[in-house]
């Protein structure tokens, strides 16, 4: 049968060249514009299920880039979701390098209808979704008294309400199969506020309240979707290049700081696994943890950061400076920002995470492999009873909720 998978792969293919132009023109001067990729596996990496498809938003720079990278790897269609249409161009040509097929759409998070044909354009360009990530975020730094109070809004409208408007969208899409996964990218900042950056802890705080409400909402309604937080450390992306600051000199990450290869890792485990909340690195579960058990002591250490530790003086992140609060990106940026020099390339918690769900999975295999033997050895079942194919589950259904790890074991 490899000569009928082949030709199914290759209408697939003609499918999906087409559907963009019809989805162009139905769509007409709307601010959606979509372009899909197909360099071709059709399939995903064990080549056997269908394809499950992720929308990132945010996917045109830093950690949403990069995760776009990670699933593409993994063999799933990623549809790309930000304002910039070089950085769009730009990722989505990542991930046809890794193999897989991409497509573009370009929606300002805080805007609902135009996110709405955002999904719409990439649903019909790449199939139903499996999975849907939030990373789209922003931010300004300053003291509360000196950031203008538009900007503040605006943080708040693309980092919290994009968040919102991106799960009312994902869930439209997928309620009705009762099916798919939300990951809604926090911060560590979100269980203790770090001075300098009010807005966006904010918004932060908001968006992990937001994530358990929603969740517990589902769980009412008995729905299998799911959605789960991230809590990142601080990252080496663009994203102080990118925030408006008014201490001076621009932001800087608080160390330690992370390269966002470990990010990407942890937002793959989220959309494949079934996490509520999951810290990213043991300085976020430890800032977690001491913020519970004694808040004072976390006050105590977040009051001691001073503006030195939130700045930059290098003249490296002075010339990557393009704030994009309000308008999208001239350039084209990369997944990592300005301070890569002493960010780390590992995380011990990422890694034990990863490895113990690989171990899992391996057994799992292993057991099933043994309960299959006997059976496979057993004579055949007398017809009137009912055979293996009454009892098959969906194949669709196996393949999107195939263990992560089984696919692919490399993340980078
Ligand atoms: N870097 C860190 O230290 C860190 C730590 C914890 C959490 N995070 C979170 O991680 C997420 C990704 O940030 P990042 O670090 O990767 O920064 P980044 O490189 O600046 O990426 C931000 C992404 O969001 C998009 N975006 C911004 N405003 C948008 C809007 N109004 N509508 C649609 N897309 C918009 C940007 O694309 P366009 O400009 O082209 O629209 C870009 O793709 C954010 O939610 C951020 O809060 C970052």
């Amino acid at each position: 049968m490899p000569g009928a998978a082949a030709n199914t792969g290759r209408r697939r293919a003609l499918r999906d060249l087409v559907r963009p132009a019809r989805i162009y023109r139905r769509f007409g001067l709307c601010p959606v514009m979509v372009m899909v990729v197909t360099d071709i596996p059709l399939s995903s990496a064990d080549g056997l299920a269908p394809a499950r498809v992720v929308v990132i938003t945010g996917g045109s720079s830093g950690i949403g880039r990069c995760t776009a990278r990670v699933f593409a790897r993994h063999g799933w269609k990623v549809g790309l979701i930000a304002r910039g249409t070089a950085g769009l161009a730009a990722a989505v040509e990542d991930v046809r390098l890794a193999g897989a097929i991409g497509a573009i759409a370009v929606a300002d998070v805080a805007d609902s209808a135009a996110l709405e044909r955002a999904a719409e354009s990439l649903v019909a360009a790449l199939g139903p979704l499996d999975a849907w990530i939030n990373a789209a975020g922003n931010g300004v730094y300053g003291r509360l008294l000196d950031v203008p109070e538009a900007e503040y809004r605006r943080v708040t409208d693309v980092t919290y309400m994009g968040t919102v408007n991106g799960t009312r969208t994902a869930l439209r899409r997928m309620m009705p199969r009762d099916h798919g996964t939300i990951v809604n990218v926090c911060s560590g900042i979100a269980f203790h506020g770090l001075p300098l950056m009010t807005s966006y802890v904010g918004a932060k705080a908001a968006v992990r309240g937001f994530g358990q409400s929603v969740r517990a909402e589902l769980r009412l309604s008995r729905s299998r979707v799911h959605v789960g937080t991230v809590f990142p450390p601080a990252v080496n992306t663009p994203f102080f290049s990118h925030s408006p600051s008014y201490m001076g000199f621009p932001s800087r990450p608080v160390p330690p700081v992370y390269q966002p290869e470990i990010v990407a890792q942890a937002l793959y485990m989220a959309a494949t696994g079934k996490h509520r909340e999951m810290t990213v690195s043991s300085i976020v579960l430890a800032f977690s943890l001491v913020s519970r058990l004694s808040p004072a002591l976390a006050a105590w250490l977040t009051e001691r950061l001073r503006f030195d530790a939130l700045l930059s003086r290098d003249p490296a992140a002075l010339d990557a400076e393009e704030h994009t609060l309000f308008t999208p990106p001239l350039r084209i940026f990369s997944v990592h920002g300005p301070f890569g020099h002493r960010a780390r390339r590992w995380s011990a918690q990422v890694w034990l995470r990863w490895n113990c769900r690989k171990l899992g999975d391996l057994l799992s295999s292993r057991r099933a492999e043994q309960v299959s033997r006997p059976l496979r050895d057993a004579p055949p079942a007398p017809r009137s009873l009912p055979g293996p194919a009454d009892t098959a589950p969906d194949p669709a259904r196996a393949g999107s909720d195939a263990p992560a790890a089984a696919a692919s074991d490399s993340c980078r």
